[in-house]
């Protein structure tokens, strides 16, 4: 019988634990949306790297699809045009809904001529043409205008969904890696079919670092006020045992309790680690045989190392030696830390010259800032890693 744990970036866990409020939040949101054939207050989900924005995101999608829902997921990538990955993915969907018939009409047609329109525009090169054998919507997505373009394209895929019945949930997972530019348009466009006198129904959720709420302020004032902001957070041990148990008990084994509440504590509520730890306690065992402090001990040593290797090492071995002094600095406090502080170890006199280390840091995503003054680490566990590296 395989391995029912899932460790790995957006690998769906066998179980989704702890999740449950916001889940069920954003789904009522959005059968509110499909009810009302409007939209409602655009989503964000911020946290940590491994925290299951990811798998969170694609249950939203799932659901979406299960409900016949015209559904757009897109990965946001540095130095990649957002409006280009989006009219990418809203073709392959729009082709996708054609041949199987599920899209047809005119509001459709049109859906699909300003999409034409959207691209000469943002290319007018046709470098990506995806071949839209039609023509392009005059006055349609085509004023230059980014944040209006980008409007037109989502009102007219809402209104070719509504005429189909249905609505459209549009999923952007790495939201923080969009430029500046791009976010201010996407912040635009959300704003306006919102507001606009024929609202659409098109619901949309974006998910990103812990920095994105402050990223999206920064490109748009109003941004703080027109999401629903959702923070995800390290699992309670609640969940984080339903997420040990459920799998393990649907491989037909069981905890013993000693050797569960020692997977808990070993994982402190952390998403991916509860994912590796999981599945390195599984490869030790024989079910129906019951998994004891012996499994988990050896599964736990295993998972660490895994960890090491695929989560911190490569962050570690990218960083340039000074960004490796800057985080070793960082590493010895436990939560966040005053850059006045990191200056102080790095013997420097004042945290003013270490500006552009820090900032590189935040663009690698290696780190992040809380808040003014403060940076922490994006992966939980970094600081241990650090420090064990340290000593080895
Ligand atoms: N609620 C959960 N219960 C159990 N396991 C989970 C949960 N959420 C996420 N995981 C597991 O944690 C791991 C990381 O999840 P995911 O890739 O979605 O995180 P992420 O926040 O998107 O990380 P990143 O910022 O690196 O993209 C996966 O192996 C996933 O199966
Ligand atoms: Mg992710």
């Amino acid at each position: 019988m395989g391995n029912p744990f899932n460790p790995g970036a957006g690998r769906k866990p066998p179980y989704l634990a702890g999740r449950g409020k916001v889940t069920s939040s954003v789904k009522t949101d959005m059968r509110r949306v499909y009810e009302d054939s409007e939209g409602m207050r655009p989503v964000i989900v911020s946290g940590l790297r491994g925290m299951g924005k990811t798998v969170l995101l694609r249950e939203l999608d799932d659901f979406a699809r299960s409900q016949g829902w015209v559904a757009i997921w897109v990965e946001a990538s540095k130095g990649d045009s957002l409006a280009r990955k989006l009219a990418q993915a809203i073709y392959v969907e729009l082709r996708r809904l054609r041949s199987a018939e599920r899209l047809t009409g005119r509001a459709f047609e049109h859906a699909l001529a300003v999409l034409r329109s959207f691209q000469l525009k943002i290319d007018p090169s046709g470098a990506y043409s995806f071949g839209i054998d039609i023509d392009p919507a005059k006055g349609y997505a085509d004023s230059g205008d980014l944040s209006l373009d980008l409007g037109d394209l989502l009102g007219a895929l809402g209104e070719a969904a509504r005429d189909a019945g249905t609505a459209v949930l549009i999923c952007i997972d790495e939201l923080q890696e969009a430029s500046i530019d791009d976010l201010r348009a996407l912040n635009v466009a959300l704003h306006n079919i919102g507001q606009g006198s024929a609202p659409v129904p098109v619901f949309f959720v974006g998910a990103g670092l812990p920095t994105l709420p402050a990223v999206l302020a920064e490109a748009s004032t109003y941004a703080e006020r027109m999401y629903r902001f959702y923070t995800l957070d390290t699992l309670d041990a609640g969940a984080a045992r339903a997420a040990y148990v459920e799998p393990v008990e649907e491989l037909g084994s069981r905890w013993e309790s000693d050797a569960l509440n020692a997977a808990i504590e070993a994982a402190a509520g952390y998403p991916y680690f509860i994912q590796q730890c999981g599945f390195c306690i599984c490869e030790q065992i024989e079910p129906p045989a019951a998994i004891t402090v012996v499994e988990v001990t050896a599964g736990i040593e295993l998972a660490r190392e895994e960890l090491a290797r695929g989560l911190y090492r490569s962050r570690w071995d990218r960083a340039t030696v000074k960004g490796k002094e800057f985080m070793r600095a960082m590493a010895i406090d436990d939560g966040a830390s005053q850059l006045g502080d990191i200056a102080q170890r790095m013997g420097k006199k004042s945290a003013n010259g270490l500006s552009v280390l820090r900032d590189r840091l935040i663009r690698d995503g290696l780190i992040y800032a809380p808040e003014r003054g403060y940076v922490a680490f994006t992966v939980p566990g970094m600081a241990d890693y650090i420090e064990r590296a340290e000593e080895m």
